[in-house]
């Protein structure tokens, strides 16, 4: 039982938490971004952060600390809030960042675990082995087990109030991420990394981060707080929150900032290319991009620095919102346009609906239909999966309107793709009032014909017409043979002379009007 995270509101397998830090006293709400202090570049003093950003947590080097006996004599003096001026919670990291971009680092998990407890550190970080992507499985193996050996050390260390992170590595073998997730599910450490996700992320192998992200969760418990290690650039935050990562930390707004980039929520731009900025922080309504250009380099930095934590918390913002309106999947499809390589990550996402559907609240606000990808969210899955509750007697017409029943037929069911036949009576069910376009994508109607076929299969007895107008050939093809094929005119059309030949009041014409 974890009592320091606790799940307020949920969509997908995002969620907004609140993890307690019981040593810096706070209670951090998530999803959160975590700026990355470097202990030796003032970029923007952690003061700042706090004041000016809203930023109740950050991260910095434990490692990077005690190798330096200026910053070290002073972090044990007077502690590393006092030294950062900083006052809400602190995470460090250990040195395994460097470890795996030096190949070796001078000192042990119990010791840099003992420093980071003597330095006033919030959030500690044993030496896990970050191991990178595409490496040999036996490398993999041998790297988790040492990652394992590091989580024992941190167990049996003495930490006190201090929160402690338990990393899960595990390189691109989603098996192993899902092992070393449930390993690290049962110890008895506090937050869980995601780790040497940034070769991916670097990679632009978005998908590939997906998979790992996705692989680890399966070993985690619901209740496990995950923080994505590395990642902080806003165009992904959206995918990784839905995905179910809770905490975030960004060395992006300052590298790229070093660099003369300007982040936004759709990609990277470099200054020199900018006319204008796209963006409405401080920095961006008092400076033109002329400015920024014609500004020192320390200046420059400074202003692009500003304006890339800016972007980032907003995003966060942005995201939040969406867990509270239920339309997380809109934002994140939204964000996949902004990239080929975002869309193979939102893809991936869809690969993994099935545990998503786990999570993802029953009832939201409203499915919008986006793009071809909607037809594959979780939403749909779960209603082909409740058509096996779902029965059908006697002749049953299926159809997108809502065409009375006439003699021919003892019911009339809607069919909207992408979701599958339902009786009228759900129509103004979640997410049955789905927003979709008149022009639908050919998943949509193959998803349908799925749930056209699942309903036939259920209900062996019971004949079925389906009014197909828009269908095209590839969703037809699809729907078993048992089903009688009609068009939705020529299903009105006689539908019509029936009722005049009955000397009945003449229905609306068409039919196709929703009731
Ligand atoms: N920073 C970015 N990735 C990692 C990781 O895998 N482990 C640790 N300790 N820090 C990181
Ligand atoms: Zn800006």
């Amino acid at each position: 039982m974890r009592d320091h995270f606790e799940l307020r509101d949920g969509d997908l397998a995002g969620r907004i938490g609140r993890l307690s830090v019981p040593r810096a006293g706070v209670t951090v709400e998530t999803p959160a971004l975590l700026p990355v202090v470097n202990p030796n570049i003032d970029t923007i003093s952690p003061a700042r952060l706090e004041s000016e950003f809203g930023a109740d947590i950050l991260i910095t080097n434990s490692y990077i600390i005690k190798t330096n006996e200026h910053l070290r004599e002073e972090a044990l003096d007077v502690g590393l809030h006092e030294m950062l001026d900083f006052h809400g919670a602190i995470m460090t990291d250990s040195g395994s960042f460097q470890l795996a971009e030096y190949g070796e680092i001078d000192t042990t998990t119990e010791e840099i675990l003992q420093f980071q407890r003597d330095i006033g550190t919030d959030i500690a970080t044993p030496v896990d082995i970050p191991t990178p992507p595409d490496v040999a499985r036996e490398q993999a193996e041998t790297d988790l087990e040492i990652t394992r050996q590091a989580l024992a050390d941190a167990e049996a260390a003495d930490t006190g109030e201090m929160l402690v992170n338990a990393p899960v590595q595990g390189s691109t073998y989603p098996d192993l991420r899902e092992e070393a997730g449930r390993h690290a599910d049962a110890t008895d450490l506090d937050v869980f990394p995601v780790g040497a996700v940034v070769p991916m992320m670097n990679a632009y192998r978005y998908d590939d981060m997906v998979d790992a992200v996705a692989a680890a969760k399966r070993g985690l418990g619901v209740d496990a707080p995950v923080h994505l290690f590395g990642a902080g650039h806003p165009m992904m935050l959206a995918l990784a929150v839905a995905l179910g990562c809770d905490l975030f930390d960004s060395a992006a707004y300052a590298l790229y900032a070093r660099d003369g980039r300007y982040l936004t929520v759709r990609g990277t731009e470099h200054l020199e290319d900018l006319d204008y900025l796209p963006c409405t922080c401080p920095i961006c309504t008092e400076y033109s991009p002329d400015d920024l250009r014609a500004a020192g380099s320390k200046e420059q930095e400074q202003l692009l620095a500003e304006h890339n934590l800016h972007v980032t918390f907003a995003e966060l913002r942005r995201i939040k919102q969406a867990i509270r309106d239920g339309d997380l999947m809109e934002l994140v499809e939204e964000r996949a346009r902004s990239h080929p390589a975002m869309l193979d990550g939102y893809r991936a996402l869809l690969d993994h609906v099935d545990q998503l559907e786990r999570e993802d609240p029953a009832s939201k606000g409203a499915f919008f239909y986006a793009s071809n990808e909607s037809a594959h969210r979780p939403e749909v899955a779960r209603h082909h999966a409740r058509m096996d509750r779902l029965t059908a007697e006697g002749h049953v017409l299926l159809t997108e309107g809502g065409i009375p029943s006439g003699d021919d037929f003892d019911a009339t069911w809607r069919v909207v793709p992408p979701f599958g036949p339902f009786p009228r009576s759900l129509s103004e069910t979640y997410p049955l009032t789905a927003e979709v376009p008149e022009r639908l994508d050919r998943d949509a109607y193959e998803q349908a014909a799925r749930g056209v076929s699942r309903l036939v299969e259920e209900n062996p007895d019971a004949a079925f017409t389906l009014a197909h107008d828009d269908w095209p050939e590839s969703a037809l093809a699809r729907v078993p043979d048992s089903v009688e094929l009609e068009s939705l005119s020529a299903v009105s059309e006689r539908l019509a002379d029936e009722e005049s030949d009955d000397g009945r009041e003449e229905g609306d014409a068409t039919g196709l009007s929703d009731e």
